[in-house]
Parts: C-alpha cells; structure tokens; sequence
C-alpha cells in the first residue's frame, strides 16, 4: 500500500492507496466510525456496480447507505437539503464520520453536507472515479452548483481519511477513465517534465487498466495535489491555483456546452491544456515543440484537442465571456495557468480578454 500525507497540522490526513483496498475498508475505516454503523453518501450507480463490494468490506456493520440520482444535477440545494434531512433522520452526530462512496459529483455533495450538517461532523472519502481519485478527494474542496455558476457554494472541510482503490475503476465507463487521465497528465504539465515523460510511455497503459501503471499514475497526482494544498490549503497565493491548468479554458467550454455529457470536464481540462499551451506559444513564452507534444499526448489518448473535435463553434468572445464569469477572476482580471514549456506552468493575470478572443477565433 503507498500512502500519502496530506500535511494540514491538526488536519492532516491520509491518502491510501492500493489495489484491492476497497475489500479492506472494514479494518481502515472501523476505527473512525462511531458505534457500529457506516453512513455512506453514494449515488444510484456507483451503488448498484459497487455498493455490494462496500457492504461485504464493512460485514458486521450496518450499512445505512443515502443515495442520490447520479450526475452534476446532484450537486444541488434542492438535493443537499434532502440528504441533510435524510442524515438528521438517520441521526448522525458531530462524531460521526459520512462515508463519500463515489466520484467527484458525491465528494463535493457529501463533504459539503458533512461540513454543515450539526455545524459539521466528520467525512472519509471512497473516490470511485479517476478524477476524484487524483483530483477531487484530496484537498477539502466541497460544494454544489448554483444559477450563477458551478462551485459557488461550499466550504474547505477536509476529509478524514481517503482511501483509493485503483480495482473500482473496473466498472466506470471508459470515456470517464480517459477524462480522469487528463488531471493526471495536467500534474506532469504543471511542475514534472519527467512525470510528463513517462505518462507519454506509459498513458495507455494508464488507462486501459495496467494496476501496477494506475497505481503509479495515481500516486503521483495524489502526491502532487497534497504538497500543493498543504503549501496553500485554501487557495491564498498562487501555488494551488496552478492546479487549475487547462481549467479557465476548460470552464469555458464546460459553460458553452452546459455542463452536460457533450464534454465531461476532463475532457473540457485536456482541450483546455492544449489551448493553455497554444496560447502561450502565442504569447512567446513557451515552445512549439512542447504544446505540440501535449496535443499529440492527449489525441494519442482519444481526448479532445480541437474546439471543432469538442463539438464548439462559439466565437472567441462568447468564450472569453465564459471566463470573464469565471470565479477565480481575482481584481477584475481573470488568472491564467500558461506555460514556459513541460513541467513550468506559471500565474499570468495580465492577459487582455480581447486577445484571449482573438487567439480562439484562429484556433481550430
Ligand atoms: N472538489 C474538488 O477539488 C474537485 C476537483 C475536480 C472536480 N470536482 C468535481 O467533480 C465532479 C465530477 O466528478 P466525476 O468526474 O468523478 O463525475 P461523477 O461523480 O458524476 O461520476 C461520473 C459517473 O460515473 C458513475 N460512476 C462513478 N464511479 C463509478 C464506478 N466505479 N463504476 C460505475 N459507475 C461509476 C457515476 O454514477 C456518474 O454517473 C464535478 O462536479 C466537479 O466540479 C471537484
């Protein structure tokens, strides 16, 4: 088993990692839990392929599963307001600790209603998706979606304990497992040309499902999130913004296209990576040969590099809207992840809108 620290001080907490750790879930997760009873937090689906899998791990407990209908709808008040009420029915307590059994849409639900519910009680994450298992479980970011935009509702509250293992995978779709790989491969963009170097060999192998290559992939993204967050937990400086890489981009194209399954968000943060890497070849600041080899990874993977490949024919200015919108837009400037070539990405807040706009309308 590898294991990774997530350094917060009093906070600080685990990320476990290993093949076949989901069967083990009883002996890592019965010491936190109060009394003998595991409320876990899924939706309908990862329930259905998984849930037998938990129940079986955490034998002579009850299981109290609270389900909610999978998907990003979900992360919503109308849904928050019901588990809440579901979870007081149950009884829960400030000691107990909710059970996050799915991706990043019941990571973000479930955390959130574990830091409101009694004024906050405890959450263990059980990330079933590649990208909450190297982006969204680690780093107690939680929330739900509003009218005004995704995300604009939440608290930092850090989970417990995250346990991750790489055989749950088995059952997510594949277009899913693709999506998931471009937060791994954005890690290698921002800060390991050498880690960029072997996902280039060792990317398919990543995903077609290679245990000891997902194993390796997942460590080091999960390694790679943890320092950045324990170095800037609540995103006050520029270190954890880097993590949003191909994501002012990729918001954009989330937004044009409603946040539905024409583009999942990985998706939406590879397409976002090659334009972060185009536009700073535009910019003069980073090479061609380098966006090229970040094109040719993700394409190579099956993952969008081209607005015309995502379906998105908005103009540069519809775009650019997007992201003006955006909420990390600090002092009326929107923050940019660009690039000095593999493994630099580096804060820009001086770009003009008009040439973020002008820079889409060329590109294809
Ligand atoms: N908190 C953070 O730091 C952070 C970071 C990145 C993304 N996010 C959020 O994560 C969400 C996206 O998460 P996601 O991509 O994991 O999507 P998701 O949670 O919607 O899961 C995708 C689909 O896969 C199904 N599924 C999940 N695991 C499965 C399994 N093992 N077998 C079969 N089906 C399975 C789900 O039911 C769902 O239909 C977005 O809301 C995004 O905002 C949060």
């Amino acid at each position: 088993m590898s294991i990774v620290r997530v350094e917060l001080g009093a906070r600080s907490y685990d990320v476990r990692i290993a093949p076949g750790l989901l069967a083990q879930a009883g002996e890592h997760l019965g010491p936190l839990l109060r009394g003998n009873r595991a409320l876990v937090v899924s939706d309908e689906q990862v329930w259905a392929a998984q849930g037998e899998r938990l129940s079986a791990a955490l034998d002579g407990m009850v299981v109290e599963p609270v389900l909610v209908s999978p998907g990003e709808g979900s992360k919503s008040f109308p849904v928050l307001a019901d588990l809440i009420d579901r979870l007081l029915a149950l009884g829960v307590e400030r000691s107990d600790q909710l059970i996050a059994f799915g991706g990043g849409v019941i990571g973000d639900l479930a955390g959130f209603a574990a830091a409101i519910v009694n004024r906050g009680c405890g959450f263990v994450q059980v990330p079933t998706t590649l990208l909450s298992q190297v982006d969204s479980s680690v780093g107690g970011k939680t929330g739900i979606n509003v009218g005004a935009g995704k995300n604009l509702v939440g608290a930092f509250h850090q989970p417990s304990l995250v346990l991750i293992d790489p055989q749950v995978l088995d059952t997510l779709d594949p277009r899913q497992v693709r999506s998931g790989y471009a937060e791994i491969a954005k890690y290698g963009l921002i800060e390991d040309a050498d880690f960029f170097a072997w996902l280039e060999e060792n990317g398919s192998s990543v995903i077609a499902g290679d245990v000891d290559a997902r194993c390796h992939a997942i460590k080091r993204a999960v390694a790679g999130k943890a320092g950045i967050v324990a170095a800037d937990e609540r995103e006050t400086n520029d270190r954890r913004a880097l993590l949003n890489l191909g994501h002012t981009f990729g918001h954009a194209l989330e937004a044009e296209t409603g946040y539905s399954d024409r583009l999942l968000h990985g998706e939406a943060v590879a397409l976002g990576c090659v334009l972060a890497m185009d536009f700073s070849v535009a910019r003069g600041t980073c090479s061609t040969a380098d966006a090229d080899s970040t094109r040719d990874h993700f394409a190579k993977l099956g993952l969008p590099v081209s607005l015309a490949a995502a379906g998105i024919d908005a103009s540069g200015a519809d775009l650019a809207h997007h992201m003006a919108s955006d909420k990390k837009k600090a002092g009326g400037r929107v923050a940019f992840i660009l690039s000095r070539g593999i493994g630099q990405a580096y804060v820009d807040r001086t770009v003009e809108m008009a040439d973020v706009a002008a820079f889409l309308d060329d590109h294809d």
